[in-house]
């Protein structure tokens, strides 16, 4: 057995806080203490109580000042996009023709996946993330290296094989058919092989016929268990040539519905300009919206109603992610304040509390992975990440006048990136150091 004790101050969300002084929502032991035991919290609690109970001589490993987390959790990005971020563009769907797609068409080649593959972790890691939902492209060859390096990286992943048979290049495009046996064999391959989860993931209804939907359909008739990801509502041009292609349809959200893709483990990325049947629809189903703020900004699509999705008669679950390449950061830290500034100009208020609850537990139970990700709670995988309200010049001095914990929640989010993370542990493992 292998134990470890890790010393920091600690925060980890019990569920979703109803305002700024809803003290409930989450535990903070200013000196606290986490053993780990064979990639799991064995116990957790004030620092003296957990040491007094942990075994003679285990290593401890001492980072105070620091706060202690899950570790953060994205709940969409597109691995094959590390090399498309900050590409020029006026609109999602010159910015998917122009740069997206052609680089897409590079994951054919194993040899590219595997090196793109190792750079994403490599990068989630360096963010204090240690768990993502990604697409892989189109190509199986993507999907197994995005699994493999999850798997040699003891990572908690959910991915999936994109499936799209048309108004794409030829090269990134499959066949109803071979959409439904590559998913197929994608899921043999890899669903349950570690930590590892795939998601049914049909890119979006532009870039699939009725006959791939209905592939889909099967799909999750099959296996009702995995995770189905698409796109949303993003952008006004999308939606009306969604409307144009899929004419039966009530609205974009009907088009999924009509083929069976609309339930409690459906993802949907955007979400932006949903009707109110929609989120009718979407709340109904238990569907989660993923909000991915930088993304959102940086494409022009939109400003994301949360507060107004979330406090509906019928709320709608929503999650928050960076969609790299579109969005802009790796950070769920920088995710944050985007999402926060996004709610200013909107008229609405997002406190600290809540946005570290989107990172972590709340976006595992968008996941329905909270039994095992997002909380510090005994028993759920040592996934943390380790985080330095001082680690800039402009932080520290701002930290000089700084007392409350929201507050050091808001700097962090303000102006933390990378650089705030000092250490991400995966099952117990410390993983940044080494990159
Ligand atoms: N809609 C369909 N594909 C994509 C994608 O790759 N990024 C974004 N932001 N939206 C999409
Ligand atoms: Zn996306």
């Amino acid at each position: 057995m292998t134990a470890t004790l890790l010393r920091g101050r600690l925060l980890g969300f019990v569920r979703r806080p109803e305002g700024i002084d809803d003290h409930d929502a989450y535990r903070y032991e200013e000196d606290g203490g986490i053993l780990v035991e064979d990639g799991r919290i064995a116990a957790v609690g004030p620092y003296a109580a957990v040491r007094a109970a942990a075994p003679e001589g285990i290593d401890e490993i001492d980072h105070r000042p620091c706060l202690i987390l899950p570790g953060f959790i994205d709940t969409h990005v597109h691995f094959p996009q590390m090399q498309v971020i900050g590409a020029y563009a006026a609109n999602l769907l010159e910015w998917l023709n122009t740069h997206t797609f052609p680089e897409e068409c590079r994951f054919v080649e194993p040899a590219h996946s595997a090196r793109i593959a190792r750079h994403f972790y490599d990068e989630m890691l360096r963010h204090g993330t240690t768990t993502a939902v990604a697409y892989c492209s189109v190509h199986k060859a993507s999907a197994d290296a995005y699994f493999a390096e999850a798997l040699k990286r003891g990572m908690c992943m959910v991915g999936g094989k994109v499936m799209m048979d048309r108004n794409a290049p030829q090269g990134l495009l499959d066949t109803p058919e071979m959409g439904y046996d590559e998913t197929r064999a994608v899921i043999e391959a890899w669903h349950g092989k570690g930590r590892n989860h795939v998601a049914i993931t049909p890119r979006f209804a532009i870039t699939s016929t009725p006959a791939q939907m209905e592939m889909t359909a099967a799909l999750a008739r099959e296996f009702p268990d995995l995770h189905i990801q698409t796109h949303l509502s993003e952008n006004h041009e999308e939606i009306r040539y969604t409307a144009e292609l899929y004419p039966e349809a009530i609205d974009y959200t009907d088009v999924y519905a009509n083929y069976g893709l609309l339930g409690p483990k459906s993802l949907f990325g955007h979400c932006i300009h949903l009707t109110e049947r929609e989120a009718d629809a979407m709340s109904e189903a238990g569907a989660v919206a993923v909000h991915c703020p930088t993304s959102n900004l940086f494409l022009g699509s939109g400003l994301f109603p949360l507060k107004t999705l979330s406090r509906r008669d019928k709320p709608v679950r929503i999650g928050l992610a960076t969609d790299v390449g579109g969005g802009t950061s790796y950070s769920m830290l920088r995710t944050l304040d985007e999402t926060y500034k996004i709610q200013q100009l909107l008229g609405e208020r997002l406190n600290p509390f809540e946005s570290f609850y989107h990172m972590t537990l709340g976006n595992a139970q968008v996941l329905s992975l909270e039994s095992r990700i997002g909380t510090l709670e005994p028993g759920t995988d040592a996934d943390l990440v380790v985080l330095d309200a001082t680690a800039t010049p402009a932080m520290a001095l701002r930290m000089e006048v700084v007392r409350s914990l929201a507050d050091v929640l808001f700097l962090l989010q303000t102006l933390g990136d990378d650089r705030a993370v000092r250490e991400t542990y995966v099952a117990g493992k410390a993983m940044k150091a080494g990159l």
